[in-house]
């Protein structure tokens, strides 16, 4: 149910394990493209998955659920869980389409979460089907946009959870061709496991933008700090590169929606809190490095911004921080020129153009906000050429500042000294 990043990715993956899968969405133009090949996400391998399914006869594509449950052995709920009213998960297209399939599902059947849904949605599913012989199971996604299908035929763990344990292995079952560990457990766990891996990660991230910060008022170099921390297998060396602050479609909406559900709890989950709150700050203090690169008046200042998508390998603008960043410095009366590789659409408060070039041109500072390695390649001196001011300011620490210090500008990463 549903052809998102997240049932389309499970939906093709499923049919290349050999298992026979029909995806259902309510948007019928989008079952019309996808029936004939056409996936509009950019996810690398997608497509060819897609093709695949589609010519070997095991995937297909239909507009009513009813249809696509009638002889399931497993119904995969993939549809948004978004943040609803005061931060909470909202779960009305869940329940919109439990409701729908409800009674068109086959006994021995099991309904699965593959969204990620607060703690207590396998038992409110259960009580919403009325139904003793569907077992309600939580699998949880671990993928990442941009390597969603790598990440899917590559999995760390599987993670699978019921208060029916023998339908939570048949449901782990469907992945023995991958050989990952699996973890099976009850619905409550394995739904939580989500949100604590999310918030982890949100919690991890927020940590390294910290202590960046203190690289800068130290003297200390954060690329150097996060290498030493890195080789500690405890620390691992991921997630540990600074940024104007985490986004995308999961981290955001995940980190409100634990501590909503901590709240509710009666839990005081203060670290949490804290993580989302130095996110705010990061992108406060990403917009005072910017005022401060233009001589401390934002007003009338000419901005080229390279990168809009939320990381690098997406087109995902769902809560960017160059996007928040863009806003905010419009709101100071910047003029914004953005270039993203992946993004063409026209956007409201900002010019979208086709080249980083173009972004440059007349800029009195450029500021790199998504990783996009092709930034990495470009003519800096050419590029100097082009603008109004002197000034560069790399929020992701992509470029080499020898580079960009030799085409006469000046650069200030994150968590480093101006000099590179
Ligand atoms: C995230 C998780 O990584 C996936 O495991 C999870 O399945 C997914 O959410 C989800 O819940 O569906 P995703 O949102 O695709 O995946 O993005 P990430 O690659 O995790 O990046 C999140 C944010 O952190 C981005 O803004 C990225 O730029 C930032 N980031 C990441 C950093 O600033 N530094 C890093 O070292 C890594």
């Amino acid at each position: 149910m549903g052809t998102g990043y997240v049932g389309l990715t499970t939906g093709a993956c499923l049919a290349s394990l050999g298992h026979r899968v029909t995806c259902a969405d309510v948007d019928e133009g989008k079952v019309a493209r996808l029936s004939a090949g056409r996936v509009d996400i950019l996810e690398p391998g997608l497509a060819e998955l897609v093709a695949k399914g589609l010519t070997s006869g095991v995937l297909s594509f239909v507009g009513q659920a009813r249809d696509a449950v009638a002889d399931a052995e497993a119904v995969f709920l993939c549809v948004p869980t978004p943040m609803g009213a005061g931060g909470a998960a909202d779960l009305s297209a869940v329940e919109a389409v439990v409701a729908e399939i409800g009674d068109a599902l086959p006994p021995g059947c099991a309904v699965v979460t593959k969204s990620t849904v607060p703690v207590g949605t396998a038992r409110r599913i259960r009580e919403l089907l009325g139904r003793s012989d569907v077992a309600v199971v939580s699998n949880p996604e671990f993928l990442r946009e941009g390597t969603a299908v790598a990440d899917f035929l590559g999995p760390d763990r599987i993670v699978v959870g019921s208060d029916d344990r023998a339908a939570a292995r048949r449901v782990a079952g469907l992945y023995r061709a991958l050989g990952a560990p699996s973890v099976v457990t009850d619905a409550a766990s394995a739904e939580l496991v989500k949100y604590a891996a999310n918030c982890f990660l949100a919690m991890k991230l927020s940590y390294v933008n910290s202590i960046a910060e203190l690289c800068e008022r130290l003297g200390a170099d954060i690329e150097a700090v996060t290498e030493g921390m890195g080789h500690d297998r405890r620390i691992g060396r991921s997630f540990l590169k600074p940024g104007p602050g985490w986004g995308g479609s999961c981290l955001p909406k995940d980190t409100s929606a634990l501590l909503r559900t901590a709240e509710a709890a009666r839990f005081d989950f203060g670290l949490l809190a804290a993580a989302i709150e130095e996110n705010i700050a990061q992108r406060d203090r990403v917009l005072a490095k910017i005022a401060g690169a233009v001589g401390g008046t934002l007003a009338g200042a000419r901005i080229g911004l390279l990168g809009l998508a939320f990381k690098a390998g997406t087109d995902d603008l769902r809560d960017s921080p160059a996007l928040s960043v863009a806003s905010m410095l419009a709101a100071h009366g910047a003029e914004i020129t953005a270039y993203d590789p992946a993004v063409t659409r026209e956007l409201s408060g900002l010019t979208v153009v086709d080249s980083a070039y173009r972004a440059a041109d007349g800029a009195d500072a450029v500021v790199v906000l998504t990783e996009w390695p092709e930034f990495r390649q470009l003519d800096w001196t050419f590029l100097a050429g082009l603008m109004r001011g002197d000034s560069v300011v790399d929020t992701r620490n992509l470029l080499e500042p020898r580079v960009v210090l030799d085409a006469g500008l000046s650069w200030q990463g994150i968590g480093r000294s101006s000099a590179g």
